[in-house]
């Protein structure tokens, strides 16, 4: 990020809107790295009694009255659930006005359904993160609605920088996005666990097993981020002839694993644009 937009941000009155998994991820993330004030911050959730536990960790103003926290707010990040989002626009839509960024996290919410909810010409960002961002090594894909501007995504890219990276798509890719790179931890633990598993089976203890297929896992994922090479090439530069990896590759193609891998996507992308509509 660049200080100068480090800058901009920390002159900034930002209110977080549920602060549950994503939302506490991020407000933690945020006061570590000093990108916002505590005294400048203000967050809700549902139950007052978690108000009260989360102000007390966090030490900024957690409440559960969503139009008090975006009054006089720059920034109103939103991470209620899909079918939350409709009732708390409604909320705070009166203390909104056309300098006021509103990004949402929400899955499955198009940009042009938080615009109408709010009227007016409200800019609005649409993220889609992962949970990888507790970690500092999160995913975030991010598209803008009808009435942002180059600044408002890049206030928008420096929030989710600050947890990893982003990367700028259409908001027809968000489903997309939220199928592979949002749903795509959990597939890739079971990867690990399965290969974890699998350590056990030939002997590995299943501390050692475990960290031998998570820092695989992390080191041939870094190599492709690194080099910018295609993932056949770097198998192939493993597969030696007639050794062992072919032999695996070959356990791997008869178990259907990619097809299994790209049907898991394409379910969870198209899942992806039901659930603003569920109650
Ligand atoms: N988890 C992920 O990996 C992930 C990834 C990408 C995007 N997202 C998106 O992030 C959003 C939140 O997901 P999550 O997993 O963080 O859910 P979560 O842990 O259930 O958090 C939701 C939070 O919203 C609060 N809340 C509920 N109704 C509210 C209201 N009317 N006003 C203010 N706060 C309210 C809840 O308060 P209480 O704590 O008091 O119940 C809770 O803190 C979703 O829209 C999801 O699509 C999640």
């Amino acid at each position: 990020m660049t200080s100068h937009t480090a800058q901009k941000l920390a002159d900034k009155k930002l209110a977080v809107l549920g602060t549950g998994k994503l939302g506490g991820i991020l407000l933690r993330a945020y006061l570590k790295q000093e990108l916002f004030p505590p005294k400048r911050v203000t967050a809700t959730v549902k139950h007052s009694e978690k108000a009260a536990a989360l102000g007390k960790e966090l030490g900024v103003a957690v409440t559960t009255e969503n139009r008090k926290a975006v009054h006089g707010a720059d920034i109103v990040l939103l991470c209620v659930k899909p079918q939350v989002v409709s009732e708390v626009l409604k909320e705070i839509a009166p203390e909104l006005h056309e300098k006021t960024l509103v990004i949402s996290v929400a899955a499955s919410v198009p940009t042009n359904y938080i615009e109408q909810h709010l009227g007016g010409k409200i800019p609005v960002v649409r993220v889609m993160p992962n949970t990888p961002a507790t970690v500092g090594c999160g995913m975030t894909g991010i598209c803008r609605g009808a009435h942002a501007g180059a600044e408002h995504l890049e206030m928008a890219r420096a929030m989710f920088n600050a947890v990893g990276r982003t990367v700028v798509v259409d908001e027809k890719n968000m489903d997309a996005v939220t199928g592979l790179s949002a749903s795509g931890p959990a597939f890739a633990y079971i990867i690990l666990e399965s290969l974890a598993e699998a350590g056990v089976k030939v002997g590995l203890p299943r501390d050692i097993a475990t960290l031998l297929a998570a820092q695989t896992m992390k080191g041939a994922a870094s190599v492709v981020l690194e080099t910018g090479d295609h993932p056949a090439l770097l198998k192939d530069a493993v597969t030696t002839p007639a050794g062992c990896t072919i032999d695996g590759i070959l356990e791997l193609e008869e178990g259907k694993l990619r097809v299994t891998l790209i049907k898991a996507v394409v379910k969870a992308t198209s899942r992806a644009g039901e659930l603003l509509f569920e109650k």
